[in-house]
């Protein structure tokens, strides 16, 4: 069993970007700009957003941070995001999600100009990923790719289940493991809560990806041996013997099923900092002009 090391990864792809950075600075371009919506004060979102602000100063990009309570009216945040839209300083943005609940998420989405959307979840986006044109690819399908590709994991003509169906992870995970490209040209299957024999279909699985948020569901009698298992889960479980009173847990019960298996990515430090660093990625295309050459 090899270990997946997202971590590790993620510090050699930040490096890349600073010296790419560095290199545009030194040519007189203006540095890359990501800036970032917050509303409330969510316990994961506020790690999730003190992460990408860390990996911006890493990369050498420019941050904003923008906050507002969980009582913001959706119109303020639709002139907030107008205003990321026409500032020309602003390379790039995200809203962390998820929103309070009167806050409509895909009027939201769909406000962000599309060409400042690096977090990849505007429908135009979605759409151009889906048939395969360049485009910002989201964040935490694009760090999957890339381990399986710098791990040199074979994935053409592999059978690939996919467990959940979200706009987040699930259902763009599955399409760019099935597109024509490597990594991907996979068989992919998408299992979700509706599925029926999900157990007999995991055992036939080469590759497993699992997106469900449910703590330990992946158990070790639904893996072939000699799989390739991807946890996307980081539930916050009780943890007395924290200083933050809770850990992280991902959707597979890694004790037993590290193992059994070729390749796993462990949580925390798997699928987690590779999704920060596709931010990253997409922050410098979208400062560089390489997805929307007319922006
Ligand atoms: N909430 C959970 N994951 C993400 C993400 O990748 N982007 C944003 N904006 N919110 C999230």
């Amino acid at each position: 069993m090899q270990l997946i090391d997202g971590k590790k990864i993620s510090t050699e792809i930040k490096a890349e970007i600073a010296r790419t950075v560095a290199e545009m600075v030194e040519a007189g371009k203006k540095r890359p700009h990501l800036a970032a919506i917050l509303v409330g004060h969510d316990g994961g979102s506020e790690t999730y957003v003190a992460h990408k602000v860390k990996a911006c100063e890493e990369c050498g990009f420019k941050s904003t941070l923008i906050r507002f309570e969980d009582d913001v009216t959706e119109q303020t945040l639709l002139d907030a995001i107008e205003k990321l839209n026409n500032d020309p300083d602003v390379d790039g943005f995200i809203v962390q999600l998820p929103l309070p609940r009167h806050i409509s998420e895909q009027r939201i989405i769909e406000a962000i100009d599309y060409r400042k959307d690096v977090d990849g979840f505007h429908p135009i986006n979605v759409g151009r990923m889906s048939i395969g044109l360049p485009t910002f690819l989201s964040a935490t399908p694009a760090g999957i790719i890339e381990l399986l590709r710098r791990y040199d994991i074979p994935t053409r003509g592999k059978r690939c289940v996919v467990l959940g169906r979200s706009n987040i992870v699930g259902k763009p995970v599955a399409m760019l493991m099935m597109q024509k490209a490597q990594p991907g040209d996979a068989t992919v299957t998408v299992c979700h809560s509706a599925t029926e024999n999900l157990k007999e279909i995991c055992r036939e699985a080469d590759i497993i990806i699992a997106a469900l948020g449910s703590p330990g569901f992946v158990t070790e009698d639904m893996v072939k041996p000699g799989a390739t298992i991807i946890d996307v889960g980081t539930t916050r479980v009780p943890d007395s013997t924290r200083k933050s009173g809770f850990r992280l847990r991902g959707d597979v019960d890694f004790d037993n099923v590290a193992e059994k298996c070729s390749f796993i990515t462990p949580v925390p430090g798997g699928v987690g900092p590779m999704t920060i660093v596709s931010l990253m990625r997409n922050t410098l295309l979208a400062a560089q002009g390489a997805v929307y050459p007319e922006n």
